[in-house]
């Protein structure tokens, strides 16, 4: 079964994650395919705007498929799946045509910073948000954090990291995040209406506009990324990464020691 597909439909490619039984949690695998896709509806002429979606009606992701963690984001290969995570994000934040995320249900780590990666989200009232490295002992990569704090003020993004807790649709607007929130039945008309709109627009103008408000948003320069990274790494060689693991597999709340 392929667990993310591509279809186009008038001037709009729809990349959608396909894992409607595991809530659309993106494998390693899956990781690799997002910026393929990305670069195939850039490529294809026809494609004016990118949607991004989930299968299903329970979520747009429920984040990295956490039962794969020990196996391929553990040693020496957490770097290389970081690697890929960064892969997937920035292909849709450097994508040159508009993106935008269309969100219902669970919209939790990795996901939800998939769709930080896009320049627009749409959301139904009933999505619910988290960013919870923190309750997996996961390292969380410097440049993931750069997409959120460029929409949502620091004591904002700060509480949403530090608390690995669950926010509702109208609470993550309110921290600058959603540029809609819709009742469920209606969400996927209104993403149309909105890509539609765009689509008829002029693409080189597109292209102009979203490079020069990237490029103001940017404002990273004073971030020492090795300190950064040293840091990021050390998580993942923790024991408290290991029992957030076991912890997630045996459905109880993990324990952890700082170490
Ligand atoms: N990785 C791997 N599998 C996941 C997953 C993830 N991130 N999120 C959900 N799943 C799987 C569950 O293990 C379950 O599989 P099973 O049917 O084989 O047991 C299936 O998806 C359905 O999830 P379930 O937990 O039974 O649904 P729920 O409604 O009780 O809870 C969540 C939903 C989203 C609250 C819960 O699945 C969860 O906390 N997921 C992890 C979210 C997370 O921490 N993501 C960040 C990863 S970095």
């Amino acid at each position: 079964m392929q667990t993310i597909d591509l279809e186009i439909t008038s001037n709009i490619g729809r990349i959608t994650l396909n894992a409607p039984d595991k809530l659309n949690a993106l494998s390693e695998a899956m990781w690799g395919e997002v910026p393929k896709l990305v670069a195939a509806a850039e490529a294809d002429e026809r494609v004016r705007v990118i949607v991004l979606s989930g299968a299903g009606n329970r979520a747009f992701s429920a984040g990295a498929d956490i039962s794969e963690f020990a196996e391929a984001r553990s040693g020496t290969r957490a770097a290389h799946y970081n690697k890929l995570n960064n892969e997937a994000f920035e292909a849709l934040q450097n994508c040159r045509k508009p993106t935008i995320s269309e969100i219902r249900g669970f919209c939790l780590g990795g996901g939800f910073l998939l769709a930080l990666s896009t320049d627009l989200r749409l959301a139904a009232h009933g999505a619910s948000f988290s960013l919870p490295p923190a309750r997996l002992g996961l390292g969380f990569d410097v440049r993931w954090i750069s997409p959120i704090v460029k929409g949502a003020a620091p004591h904002f993004v700060k509480e949403m990291l530090f608390t690995g807790a669950r926010y509702s649709a109208s609470e993550v607007e309110r921290f600058g995040l959603l540029n809609h929130v819709v009742d469920e039945a209606k969400l996927s008309d209104k993403v149309l209406e909105l890509a539609t709109t765009i689509a008829a627009n002029a693409p080189l103008t597109l292209e102009n506009v979203k490079s020069a408000i990237d490029g103001l948003a940017m404002n990273d320069q004073s971030i020492d990324f090795k300190a950064q990274d040293e840091l990021t790494r050390r998580c993942f060689d923790s024991e408290d990464y290991r029992e957030g693991q076991a912890a997630f597999a045996e459905k109880r709340k993990p324990k952890f020691s700082g170490k």
